[in-house]
């Protein structure tokens, strides 16, 4: 496999600002070099062009929406994004996207479920499933599974929806802060969803697995989104909503070696990485080790 890396420097849907800076900081975090390293092929496809937030006015009422800051941004980016992605995999190499902050895996979804079907797994402390209803931020990194999901407000709304993405192959691992309407439709919808509980009990390697067989059952690939606040605090502190209690340095390694064990990855991202939050990059390294795990780097 030859690997491609977009980015994408935006933080239209953050709650403050430096993860725009997240795609430098894991080039510079030695990404290229890691990958390469471990003998996987991979091309970097540069950035997305993305207007700085303060030019933008952030309209958090728009009539159509609710309650989401710069949603016609986001829509704007997300859809180029999608184009990117498409593209990527029609040629046959696999889309490694660097954030940005969350709302770009809307982007990410419905590029990589146009001509496919997939399932996606989350390795995320939150569960992203707010909608413009139900947000209590009005944050859209609250809200990218929702959206490509077709929930709420997002219901039908083509730039966001993911048509090749299927809610029973959808996965979600090391929830530890989950607001009071995603835990109602965790349990509505019936998500495969797995708190740092489930991981305590049954270890990050069965777990982990359970995820990856759910979402690829009965489908083309999987798509991967690693949010970087999924570890603990102290292993990844260079992001803008950190929760104490996550995964540890080798939990997160051994999921991304289970990750690639399965060989239904098919696309990936990398979000909210803040280096403005990190004395020494060590949250972008990080990623750029995980990375290398999932796309198969092995010590011997
Ligand atoms: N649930 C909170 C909200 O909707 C926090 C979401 C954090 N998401 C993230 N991708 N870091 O605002
Ligand atoms: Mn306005
Ligand atoms: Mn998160
Ligand atoms: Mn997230």
């Amino acid at each position: 496999t030859t690997v491609e890396i977009i980015g994408v420097p935006a933080d239209y849907g953050a709650n403050r600002r430096g993860v725009d800076m997240g795609p430098s900081a894991i080039r510079y975090g030695g990404l290229a070099a890691e990958l390469e390293g471990a003998g996987i092929d991979c091309i970097d496809g540069g950035d997305l062009a993305v207007p700085r937030a303060e030019e933008r006015d952030p309209d958090t009422d728009q009539p159509t929406v609710g309650k989401a800051k710069f949603l016609r941004e986001t829509a704007d980016v997300c859809g180029r994004l999608a184009d990117r992605v498409e593209r990527t995999l029609a040629v046959g190499t696999v889309p490694l996207t660097l954030g940005g902050d969350h709302s770009i895996a809307i982007g990410s979804l419905v590029g990589a479920a146009r001509e496919a079907s997939i399932g996606a797994v989350w390795f995320d402390a939150h569960a992203d499933l707010n909608t413009p209803e139900t947000t209590p931020s009005g944050n859209v990194h609250g809200m990218p599974l929702a959206a490509a999901l077709g929930i709420g407000a997002f219901d039908g709304v083509e730039w966001a929806n993911a048509p090749g993405l299927a809610p029973e192959n959808v996965a979600l691992v090391g929830l530890r802060s989950v607001d009071d309407a995603e835990v109602e439709l965790i349990r509505e919808r019936g998500f495969a969803a797995y708190t740092m509980s489930d991981i305590d009990e049954r270890g990050i390697t069965a777990v982990t697995e359970e995820a990856m067989a759910t979402a690829s059952e009965g489908v083309d690939g999987v798509h991967v989104s690693l949010d970087l606040d999924w570890l603990d605090p102290n292993e990844a502190p260079g992001v803008g909503t950190p929760v104490r209690g996550g995964v540890t340095y080798r939990e997160a390694h051994t999921a991304m070696e289970v990750v690639h064990g399965t060989g239904t990855l098919r696309s990936m991202e990398l979000v909210e990485v803040n280096p403005t939050l990190d004395q020494y990059n060590e949250t972008a390294e990080l990623a750029t080790e995980l990375a290398a795990s999932a796309f198969g780097k092995r010590v011997l």
